[in-house]
């Protein structure tokens, strides 16, 4: 069976030996990005628009070459820190990033800060960006109406120890299961019960909340939506029996997934940008242990693109 993928799958030495993917911050930013917040030092978050941030022509360029690479190109694009700027300047230009990427969307606020806020995920309805656990490879939102073309993140400050990021293209999962094990890929094709963490999700509609693992999302051929944990707490708390098979299939997505370097690890640094097609690509983090007086904090944005 030969299936056509929307971009070649990679593994982590095929994404590594693509330089396009890594990109130098272009120093012309920092004039352009400070010059927007002296002109407009208190903007609302949620209220900037295209027309904002347009003129930030370097910042523009930037924007549309990390575009094509997550378009076509890999699906991840990595803009490397600038020198030495400020929260607030790292903030900005995030924001203004976002924009110019398409419509940043407001579930979680735009900005959203990734910290260990005490919780755990395993015993309260609550997303693992607010916990230090390791997360697993997933893709963002278990929503049925909520999906973010693409999940950014901007590192503020790193753990003391841990935090590592991990991501592995979902295609590359796909394509050794259609070599190895259609049983488990027609399962993970069905309709699954997902729990909702989503902000602003209606929670009261949890037995619509069901998608496939691999789908079809927009006609762009095969697509991924996957957090293990939200798909088995999705048929525990509906009360319904977890369909047959499917601890199997998940068991064999999880082997592909974590097959012997599939999986590209990195940890961001300070003011370092990392956008990944969230249809194609799944993320995941490494636990980590904070300093008290400088925790981790990394701003999430969920953008759609603009259609
Ligand atoms: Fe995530």
């Amino acid at each position: 069976m030969t299936v056509d993928y929307c971009r070649d799958p990679w593994d982590a030495n095929v994404l590594n030996a693509r330089s396009g993917h890594r990109m130098e911050f272009p120093e012309a930013i920092i004039g352009e990005v400070q010059g927007w917040i002296d002109r407009r030092p208190d903007v609302v978050d949620d209220e900037v628009e295209q027309s904002d941030v347009v003129e930030l022509e370097q910042l523009n360029q930037l924007a549309r070459r990390v575009r094509v690479e997550l378009t076509e190109g890999t699906g991840v694009a990595r803009v490397l820190p600038p020198g030495d700027v400020d929260d607030l300047f790292l903030r900005r230009y995030y924001l203004a990033f976002g924009v110019l990427l398409g419509d940043p969307l407001g579930n979680y606020g735009r900005l959203y800060d990734v910290k260990d806020r005490g919780g755990d995920y395993t015993k309260t309805a609550i997303p693992v960006s607010q916990t230090r656990a390791a997360t697993g490879l997933h893709t963002d939102s278990s929503a049925l109406d909520v999906l973010p073309d693409l999940v950014g993140l901007m590192c503020i400050r790193p753990a003391k120890s841990g935090g590592a990021s991990r991501i592995a293209c979902a295609l590359r999962a796909h394509q050794r299961l259609v070599e190895e094990d259609a049983k488990s890929l027609s399962v993970l094709q069905q309709p699954h019960l997902r729990d909702i963490v989503t902000p602003g999700a209606d929670r009261s509609q949890r037995m619509r909340n069901q998608f496939p693992v691999f789908g079809d999302q927009s006609g762009r051929g095969v697509t991924c939506r996957y957090m293990r944990f939200w798909i088995e707490k999705g048929y525990e708390n509906a009360g319904v029996t977890v369909p047959e098979g499917l601890i199997e299939s998940l068991d064999a997505l999880d082997g592909y997934l974590e097959e012997e370097g599939a999986v590209a690890n990195f940890r961001l640094q300070r003011g370092e940008m990392l956008w990944v097609d969230n249809c194609t690509t799944l993320h995941d983090r490494t636990g980590y242990e904070d300093d008290p007086d400088a925790p981790r904090l990394l701003l999430r944005q969920w953008v759609k693109y603009l259609r």
